[in-house]
Order: structure tokens, then C-alpha cells, then sequence
């Protein structure tokens, strides 16, 4: 059966690229059609300045959101990534694979690391190191497909290597996985600067969209939206990124077959488009709020499905990481 991974970091509340660009998908398809794992990758959330008491806030709550959204813990594996040991411990032998020069032209590394510079601050080792361990993140568990928005592409792309290069050197050990990209929203923008992503952790949340907005937040930011200069309702990233991060946003809503070009041909202002946008955007939520909501009352619940969750992980991720460690040549414990 098809495995897959994927992983959501707790660094932020999560936004509606998050929700497009992922989740969605792990709940409508992928926790159907496959053996599937979700991980709420804290440590991830370690490699830049972190609020400690923050960061388990909000892998709480991004477990809980996860389930509200609609992974249903019967069909697929949810736990929290520092909870299985194998992680960090496969992690290490990646780092004896890997080359400083790959790690240093990951694109998120040097943007992140551009950025905290400006700042003034330092940039964590952890930062420069992290796509190895979202390679063993992947790689623990034999996976065959990454169910990622396209900002990730760069980093399976080098997971990929990395299985490659172990295998050739060691044996075969690894499963060599693929990412996989919905069709449309594979890169929702921010709706206040649709040249760069939305993103978590963005400085003003004017153009993000959170999970847990309520209707009225949805509305004010979707109306305010950014859009382009002309009138014509035309689908052109390049030309008109506002407008086409609408259109994939209402595109999406409707469902991933749906075309953004041609929902563009239904409109002739920008503002019935936003007015629908805002529509669909918060008929969409209304469900997840309210089971959030519901399960917020139960965390002995949320609990125990991440405690079952981790016991299965170790279970899978075990055996490969020790045939890791053995095929690279150290000693078996005796
Ligand atoms: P992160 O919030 O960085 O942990 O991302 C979790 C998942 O959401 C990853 O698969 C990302 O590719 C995806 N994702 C994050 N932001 C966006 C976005 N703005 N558009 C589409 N997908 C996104
Ligand atoms: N790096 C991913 C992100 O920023 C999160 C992540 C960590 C991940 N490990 C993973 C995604 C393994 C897929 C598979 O979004």
C-alpha cells in the first residue's frame, strides 16, 4: 500500500495556505487511498527564536485543528514528531550524507537566514540543517509520497538525492518518495503582498487568512485584498498576482478540478469576485471552527489520538532506522 508523509510545523496559527496547500487534501484523499502519516513537526518550530510555552500551545493546537479539519484518526497516523526518537536519530546519519553546499542553496535557508541577519540576530545551525531532518522525517517511515504546497518542492527534491546517495553508498535502504501538489493553490499569496506567500509567521496579519478567524476577520481581509491596477477580470499570475491569488483561492473552494481562468470569465468587477471570495472562504471554515470548538471542550481526546499516533510512528519508523544504522557500519547494540 502507498505510504505517505507529511508535516505541518507549529510555528503559527494555521492559515488557509496551509489548509489549500495541504490539509485538505490529507483529509479528502490522502488518508483514504494510503497508509498515511501526519506529523506536527515541533522541532522544526526550534530553528528560529521560539517562545517555548508557545510553541506547545501551538502544537496543541494544530493537532486539534488537524482533527477538526477532518483527519479521523481510524484511517491514518497524527502525532507530534519529538514524541519518536527516530527522527533526531536518523537525522544525524542524513548530516554524514549531506553536503554543506546543498544544505547552503536550499532557497528557504537563505531567504530565512537573509532575513534574520537583517534583523540583526543569529541564524541557528538548526536552521542551515533543518531539510535533512525533514528528510528523515520522510525517509523514517519508507515513504512514497509528500503531500505538499510548492514552496516544499526544493526540499523533497533533496530528500530524494539523499535516499539516492545513501542507497548507492550503503545499500539499499531507503524508499526514494515523490512530492505531490494540488492543482490549484499550490501557493496561496498574501493578500496584502501577493508576491509572497502566505505564510504563518508573517509580520502583519492583515493579508492572512487564519483557520480560526472568525466570518467577519475572513471578510474585512478578503475586501481589503491587494489586487492590480485595470479592471478586466483576467487569470495572470505574472501580470495581476492579486487577482489570480483570488481566483485560485475561489478555485479552490469550489473544488481542485475547477479552473481559476474560467471561474475569471464569470466576473466582470473585482468586487463581486472579492464578495464571493469572501463567501466561500468562510463557508469553508464554518465547519473546521466549529469542530475545533467542540474539541477544545475534549483534550483527554486530543491526547490520547497523539499518544496512539506516536506508538504506531515508532513501530514504523524503528525498523528502518536501524537498518540505517547498520548499513552504515555501526556496531548492532550487544
Ligand atoms: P508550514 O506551515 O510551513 O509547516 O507548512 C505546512 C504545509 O502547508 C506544507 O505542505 C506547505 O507547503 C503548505 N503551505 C504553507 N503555506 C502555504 C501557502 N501559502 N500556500 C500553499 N501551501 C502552503
Ligand atoms: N518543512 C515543511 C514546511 O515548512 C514541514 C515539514 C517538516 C514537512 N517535515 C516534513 C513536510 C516532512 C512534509 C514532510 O512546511
Amino acid at each position: 500500500m502507498t505510504r505517505i508523509f507529511s508535516g505541518i510545523k507549529p510555528t503559527g496559527h494555521l492559515t488557509l495556505g496551509n489548509y489549500l496547500g495541504a490539509v485538505r487534501r490529507w483529509v479528502r484523499k490522502d488518508q483514504h487511498r494510503a497508509e498515511a502519516l501526519f506529523g506536527i513537526v515541533d522541532l522544526h518550530a526550534l530553528t528560529v527564536e521560539h517562545d517555548p510555552a508557545r510553541v506547545r500551545r501551538l502544537s496543541r493546537q494544530a493537532a486539534t485543528l488537524l482533527l477538526a479539519s477532518g483527519l479521523d484518526p481510524e484511517r491514518c497516523t497524527l502525532f507530534v514528531q519529538s514524541h519518536v526518537d527516530e527522527h533526531a536519530r536518523l537525522s544525524y546519519l542524513l548530516e554524514c550524507v549531506a553536503t554543506d553546499g546543498e544544505m547552503r542553496r536550499m532557497i528557504q535557508y537563505k531567504e530565512k537566514a537573509a532575513a534574520e541577519r537583517a534583523r540583526g540576530g543569529s541564524v541557528r545551525l538548526s536552521l542551515l540543517t533543518y531539510p535533512v531532518l525533514m528528510a528523515a522525517d520522510i525517509l523514517a517511515y519508507g515513504t512514497d509520497e509528500v503531500p505538499v504546497g510548492d514552496d516544499q518542492a526544493q526540499h523533497v527534491e533533496l530528500t530524494r538525492d539523499l535516499a539516492v546517495r545513501f542507497n548507492q553508498r550503503y545499500g539499499h535502504t531507503f524508499t526514494v518518495p515523490r512530492a505531490t501538489h494540488p492543482r490549484v493553490a499550490a501557493r496561496v499569496m498574501d493578500l496584502q503582498d501577493p508576491r509572497s506567500k502566505m505564510g504563518k509567521s508573517h509580520e502583519s496579519g492583515a493579508g492572512i487568512v487564519y483557520l480560526l478567524d472568525e466570518p467577519e476577520a475572513v471578510r474585512k481581509k478578503v475586501m481589503r485584498a491587494v489586487t492590480d491596477s485595470g479592471s478586466d477580470v483576467v487569470y495572470d499570475r505574472e501580470a495581476g498576482p492579486g487577482l489570480a491569488n483570488l481566483l485560485d483561492v475561489l478555485a479552490a473552494c469550489r473544488g481542485e478540478e475547477c479552473d481559476p481562468a474560467a471561474v475569471a470569465a464569470e466576473y466582470s468587477s473585482y468586487g463581486a469576485l472579492k464578495r464571493d471570495v469572501a463567501d466561500a472562504v468562510v463557508e469553508l471554515l464554518r465547519p473546521v471552527r466549529k469542530r475545533h470548538a467542540e474539541l477544545v471542550a475534549d483534550p483527554g481526546y486530543v491526547d490520547g489520538v497523539l499518544r496512539t499516533g506516536a506508538g504506531r510512528a515508532r513501530g514504523l519508523a524503528r525498523p528502518v532506522v536501524d537498518r540505517a544504522y547498520r548499513a552504515v557500519g555501526l556496531l548492532p547494540p550487544v
